[in-house]
């Protein structure tokens, strides 16, 4: 077995790599050397063919006439196939209904597939899917958030939740505001497009290797296109080349696909995406539309507040629903907001069906806050940090607007820590000399909190299970529900059931998630993958414990309390084994040595209606410093510095978490920055590929980065070794480099005007926001 070095030391005379040390990925090697496979990395099975869809190029319209002559004719093509052809449910939506796996009468965004393709190669297959003649007849498309809401076009009815009058509390308040955003949408841009291979097997079913965070819904939405029972199919993740929300729903679309040619072939078919098609096709992070009004006191402290997210749905539900609530969960970010309202919308217009993306609207809600904060600040001519701080949730002000109780208050601390550790009150006074000095480059600084809720806030998601063998050489293996998209889950549970056998690490290996070894398992996502299926694999370990110590103690005739696992040996009254030979006479003794393992989250409710509950199980926290100077005569901009303090609680991993912060922090950044989804008046997006979308190179990084985890700060609910899940939060620190931004550019008015920055802040956005300040400064100046 392959020894794996350890970043950081294991206790002395412990297993190694146990709970709490900084193992590497199990996959480091592999992913950095290239040896990882993926899905199109499998070695090609005989007969192989390759899919293509051909899609719409209208917004919205009826299709008058498909004819796919030309396809059929297409050098390669073996099949080709329509709505028309699908056995059972045409109906893929993963919650509501609205997504047809091939369109049938109408089309309701640009790149939905139409029909499908079945050729020789995956050259082959896209070349034919380009030759349909499709004659459409055009229906009035709505682009836009804002045209949405002005037709009323909704994919859900919109919610609230409220407490005490708002109305009254702003009315009643010193001071009142008003503001607005537009925040901008965001591509996964996942390293490994959509891809999946599907086999069909000897009894009609069909096995899927897919790349999806969620094997499950692959499984059951395949089995439904067929007309099968779930049985019939099996769903096989190995790994994602990232998965970022992008592979949750957006996964079972191409399996589906390839499942119907693989029925009509008999031959096995890849279906991958090209990375134009993949941004085309699949759903994306919400733009949304948000405004506030808020009311408040002399000190900046919020009385009243009136809060309204809507998101671009896109032309169907998916996961819609559950994103708007969190933008209205997160609406509040990590500030008691007295009386208070919050309306989301559910807006349908006619594109892609946007979906998941790390923070699952959590980020977009918090945006709307955090814009408020900063405009309170310049309102009042006091530094935004002290807010911030004063708008905290406190004791006697620990219930949120839905009325869950921040039970572990870690933020009042945590900032005051990344306050000093930062020096943010000497940079402060140190960027106000500088920018006074210099009439062109203008510094700016934010410091800003996360408050993430942990949990999935559709409740039945919250369980797990997990299956645990051990070998009769003592080498273990596990598998649980959770997928791995490179955020080191595997690892992590590893290192959870080492920990539970009291064994190296480097004996426990997590195999490929399988649909037939943990049914029904829930998608890998909402941060929750570690806390729900480490839960799992514990409780797997610690029945197969239960039996292993009632037999120690009765072949060796010592009390249970005398049995002892301990740094790969078991010490049973005066006999010590080592793991190896304890587990070969246990097997010799025919005990069992497998057991499944099963988990649901404690505590949480939820009522929709009232808007009230507990939605979480607890929240992570955060904050980020950062430092930008902006050119002020070109709106070119850079972060100089980042500092991070973050909450893993009791960390399972540091060094995979400090990884997930780095990562997330800087996804944050870039969706608030220079990613940009361009869309035509006609729908059609413009920005597909990397030539002109633009995530964050390495050269965008902060060169001074500088990330700490909180120190002894257990999680107080009882979570996997009182860890914290780790996995979205971090992606909202980004928002301390958009108010950074709006910081710097405020200081053109001497910080007396807050100026609007709608995201993405690209250089061209914040030169308008320069533009606009001068103009305010202007107005000022001519008494106006
Ligand atoms: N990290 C990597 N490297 N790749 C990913 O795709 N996805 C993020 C986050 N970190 C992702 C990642 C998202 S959206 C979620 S919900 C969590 O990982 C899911 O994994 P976890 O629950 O095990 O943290
Ligand atoms: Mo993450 S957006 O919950 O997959």
């Amino acid at each position: 077995m392959r020894k794996l070095p350890l970043n950081t030391p294991t206790p002395a005379h412990s297993a190694l790599g146990v709970v709490g040390t900084g193992v590497e990925h199990d996959s480091a090697w592999l992913h950095t050397s290239g040896q990882a496979r993926y899905i199109d990395d499998l070695p090609a099975p005989e007969g192989l063919l390759h899919a293509a869809v051909g899609h719409s190029e209208q917004a919205h319209a009826w299709i008058l006439e498909l004819d796919l002559s030309r396809v059929h004719a297409s050098p390669g093509v073996v099949a080709v196939i329509t709505a028309a052809d699908v056995p059972g449910h045409l109906d893929i939506g993963p919650v509501f209904p609205g997504d047809p796996v091939l369109a049938q009468d109408t089309v309701e965004h640009i790149g939905q597939p139409l029909f499908a393709v079945a050729a020789t190669s995956h050259e082959a297959a896209r070349k034919a899917a380009r030759k349909a003649i499709v004659k459409y007849q055009p229906l009035e498309a709505v682009i836009t958030v804002q045209d949405a809401l002005e037709q009323q076009l909704f994919v859900r009815p919109g919610r609230r939740q409220q407490r005490g009058d708002p109305d009254q509390a702003i009315a009643g308040a010193c001071h009142q505001l008003k503001g607005q955003q537009h925040i901008g949408g965001q591509e996964h841009f996942y390293l490994e497009s959509q891809a999946c291979l599907v086999e069909p097997t000897e009894d009609g079913g069909m096995f899927v290797h897919t790349s999806s965070q969620h094997p499950s819904e692959v499984q059951k939405l395949v089995a439904e296109v067929l007309g099968l029972p779930i049985h019939c199919v099996q769903a096989e993740v190995r790994r994602m080349g990232g998965g970022f929300g992008g592979k949750e729903t957006q996964a079972a679309p191409l399996a589906c696909v390839a499942a119907l040619l693989a029925r009509v072939t008999g031959c096995p078919v890849k279906y991958r995406l090209s990375r134009s098609d993949d941004m085309v096709q699949t759903g994306k992070r919400h733009d949304f539309f948000n405004t506030y009004h808020i009311g408040f006191d002399d000190s900046g402290l919020i009385k009243g507040a009136d809060l309204m997210v809507a998101g671009r749905c896109g032309y169907s539900p998916d996961l819609s629903d559950a994103i708007v609530d969190r933008a209205m969960f997160h609406a509040c970010n990590a500030y008691y907001l007295d009386q208070a309202r919050v309306v989301g919308h559910r807006c349908k217009t006619h594109t892609v069906s946007n979906t998941a993306f790390r923070g699952f609207g959590g980020p977009q809600g918090m945006m709307i806050i955090e814009q408020a904060m900063d405009d309170i600040a310049r309102h009042l001519g006091k530094d935004p940090l002290d807010i911030r701080k004063l708008n905290l949730f406190g004791p006697g002000r620990d219930v949120s607007h839905y009325g869950q109780t921040i039970e572990q208050q870690v933020l009042p601390e945590l900032i005051a820590q990344l306050e000093r550790s930062s020096a943010y009150r000497q940079r402060r006074q140190e960027i106000i000399a500088l920018n006074a000095r210099n009439p062109v480059l203008k510094r700016g600084l934010a410091l800003t909190p996360v408050q993430f809720g942990i949990s999935f806030t559709a409740k039945h998601l919250n369980q797990a299970g997990a299956l645990v063998h051990i070998y009769t050489d003592g080498s273990i293996q596990v598998n649980h529900g959770g997928t791995e998209m490179g955020q080191g889950l595997y690892i992590k549970v590893a290192q959870v059931v080492a920990t539970a056998f009291q064994v190296d690490v480097a004996r426990v290996k997590v195999s490929a998630t399988r649909t037939d070894k943990v049914p029904n398992t829930s998608p890998t996502a909402a941060s929750s993958g570690s806390d729900l299926n480490g839960m799992a694999a514990l409780d797997a370990c610690e029945k197969i414990l239960g039996g292993l110590t009632a037999f120690a103690s009765s072949h060796w005739n010592v009390p249970e309390e005398h049995v002892r696992f301990h740094a790969n040996q078991v010490h049973i009254g005066d006999h010590c084994l080592s793991w190896e030979d304890f587990i070969q006479t246990a097997y010799m003794h025919r005990i069992s040595l497998s057991s499944s393992g099963f988990y649901a989250t404690p505590k949480i409710h939820y009522d929709h209606d009232a808007g009230q509950g507990r939605p979480f199980l607890y929240y992570t926290n955060s904050a980020a410093c950062s430092e930008v100077v902006v050119d002020t005569l070109t709106g070119e901009y850079r972060v100089l510095r980042t500092d991070i303090l973050h909450d893993a609680g009791r960390s399972l991993n540091p060094a995979i978490d400090m990884g997930q912060i780095e990562g997330g922090f800087i996804q944050g950044m870039g969706w608030l920055t220079t990613e940009e989804l361009v869309y035509s008046a006609e729908g059609r997006l413009l920005t597909t590929g990397p030539a002109t979308y633009k995530i964050p190179a390495v050269s965008d990084c902060p060169p001074d980065l500088r990330v700490a985890l909180l120190k002894d700060s257990p999680n107080h609910e009882a979570t996997v070794f009182h860890s914290k899940a780790v996995g979205e939060p971090p992606f909202m620190l980004g928002i301390s480099v958009w108010s950074a931004l709006r910081d710097a550019v405020s200081s053109l008015s001497d910080y007396r005007f807050s100026p609007p920055l709608d995201t993405p802040a690209t250089p061209e956005r914040v030169l308008n926001a320069v533009t606009e300040t001068r103009r305010w400064v202007n107005q000022q100046e001519n008494g106006q």
